[in-house]
């Protein structure tokens, strides 16, 4: 009763909706209401729109999510979509939403809202497109005759798609049909793909059949850290499995490397020997950057699957300043830089640290305007890895002298016919290569080094002097000291 009424609702809000549009002229028109994509393409989501005379559109963008009354969240400011998210307009009034690299959370739907330069006319398009993201596996269908593999996803894929059926990694059928189909005994494996992206594989045996799937296609993670590696199979319920092995894919030529418990001290296996097996490797280096696959044994046959395992990508951390070499009062960016997307974090917060110590937390560090105190050096660190941060980048801050002195030498009282050193001290980076010397109310000195030196005082030096001190970006006067020579 409740979902019966919950439809009917629904029903006459919609039809309400299009009344409303009818009246007032303005709508929004998506291209394609529904869609259904492979998790790792890409998908390209298109609309136009119209409103009535009399308004100038201001504001265009994407969203899914809304925090609360006019507050839309833009879908290239979502954290969800960065990187990944990118909204385009056409003269045409075409304004289409691009998501490269799909993954399942991305199913919802999606709108397109429109802003003019009056309060009331806003407008977005409901409903809107519903994308469905799906992945591939392989269903096995067996009569005594043959067996008959299917390339299958939950929802149908918008668009014509090819499927390409592989067999011991060799291209067998190429068509438009999901289906394929093998009529006598074998111990292959097989795999589809559609659009470059490939199904986890299963290997058929007579009417019964060998079925492997790892967790991931690909894993990146941080160095130092650990990895669980994990695919889960089946085989004949009369069989037992005596044996299983994780092994790195040798190069051409090469042996398989066996990665047994114990392996140079940083390998597991957890699993139960019936249905799934995890490796584990902690202390993680970039070497160990490989494609790993399992093997099992039972006690009546040896199955070596040939499709591809899972790929592990190992990744330190970077910093990396932009503009490398900046000027006090400029903008400086650092960012925190891993060679693939996190696998378990592809958003990370990055802790950042100078000089050792901890000094925030945040995406990357804008310093605008930089000064000369953020001068030093910098790492960075995912949030829950603290202990795993990069080498110290240097962020070097150029800038004009400050605090200019003048010290006198030796101090105290000033003899006539000794000898005496004014020197002129200021912090600047680079260092000072230019310093003036000055006599106020006096004739000018002809000094230009950074002490300024009196072999033989005499009283007629007494009076007040200062310096001015002057690199590439710019210069400063010293406040004056006074020098009285006694008699
Ligand atoms: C949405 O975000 C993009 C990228 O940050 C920006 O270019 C665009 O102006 C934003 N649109 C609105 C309406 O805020
Ligand atoms: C999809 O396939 C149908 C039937 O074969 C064909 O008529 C249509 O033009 C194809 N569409 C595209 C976009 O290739
Ligand atoms: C790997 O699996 C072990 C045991 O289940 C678990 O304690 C650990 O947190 C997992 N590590 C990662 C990185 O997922
Ligand atoms: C002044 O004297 C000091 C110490 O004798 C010497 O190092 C410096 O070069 C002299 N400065 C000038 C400008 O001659
Ligand atoms: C320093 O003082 C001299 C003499 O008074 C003056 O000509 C010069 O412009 C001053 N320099 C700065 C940076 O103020």
């Amino acid at each position: 009763m409740a979902l019966r009424t919950a439809g009917s609702v629904l029903v006459v809000f919609l039809w309400s909706v299009a009344v409303v549009l009818g009246q007032n002229g303005w709508s929004v028109t998506y291209t394609t209401q529904r869609i259904c994509a492979l998790k790792g393409s890409t998908v390209e989501l298109t609309c136009s729109y119209i409103y009535p005379r009399g308004y100038r559109v201001t504001t265009t963008f994407w969203f899914t999510k809304i925090v609360d009354v006019e507050n839309y969240v833009n879908l290239t400011d979502d954290p969800d979509y960065k990187d990944r998210g990118t909204y385009r307009s056409d003269r045409m009034n075409g304004h289409t939403l691009k998501i490269t690299n799909l993954r399942e959370s991305d199913s919802t739907e999606y709108k397109f809202r429109f802003i003019t330069d009056q309060t009331r006319g806003k407008y977005f398009g409901n409903p809107g497109v519903t994308l469905s993201v799906t992945d591939l596996q392989v269903k096995v269908t067996t009569t005594w005759w043959s067996t008959t593999l299917t390339c299958s996803t939950t929802c149908t894929l918008t668009g014509n798609s090819t499927y390409i059926w592989y067999r011991n990694s060799k291209i067998v059928q190429v068509a438009s049909s999901p289906s394929y189909s093998v009529y006598f005994k074998t111990e292959d494996s097989f795999y589809c793909a559609v659009k470059g992206i490939n199904s986890p594989a299963v290997s058929v045996r007579a009417q019964s059949y060998f079925h492997l799937t790892y967790t991931h296609q690909r894993i990146c993670t941080l160095k130092g850290s650990s990895v669980n590696i994990s695919c889960s199979y089946t085989y004949p319920r009369s069989h037992t499995v005596s044996e299983t092995k994780w092994y790195i894919k040798g190069k051409l030529d090469e042996a398989p490397q066996i990665l047994s418990p114990g392996y140079g001290g940083r390998v597991e296996y957890l699993g139960n020997m019936q249905s799934d097996s995890t490796l584990r490797i902690t202390d993680l280096r970039e070497e160990d950057t490989a494609e790993y696959k399992f093997r099992f044994r039972t006690d009546q046959t040896n199955w070596e699957p040939t499709f591809p395992g899972t790929t592990l990508t190992v990744t330190g951390l970077q910093v990396k300043v932009t503009p490398a070499t900046v000027t006090e009062g400029q903008k400086v960016k650092l960012t925190c830089i891993t060679t693939c997307t996190l696998t378990d974090n592809p958003n990370p917060t990055y802790i950042w640290y100078k000089n050792g110590h901890v000094t925030t937390q945040s995406n990357s560090l804008f310093l605008k305007p930089v000064s000369s105190e953020d001068a030093g050096r910098y790492s960075c660190a995912v949030e829950g890895h603290e202990d795993l941060y990069s080498p110290e980048e240097t962020l070097t801050v150029r800038y004009g002298p400050k605090s200019t002195s003048v010290s006198v030498s030796p101090s105290g009282e000033i003899v006539e016919d000794s000898s005496v050193t004014l020197t002129c001290s200021s912090d600047a980076n680079p260092p000072v290569d230019k310093y003036t010397w000055y006599k106020k109310n006096g004739a000018s000195l002809t000094g230009s080094e950074k002490t300024y030196n009196f072999t033989t005082i005499s009283s007629e030096d007494s009076g007040e002097y200062y310096c001015e001190a002057e690199n590439k970006y710019g210069r400063l006067n010293s406040s004056s000291v006074s020098m009285d020579v006694q008699c």
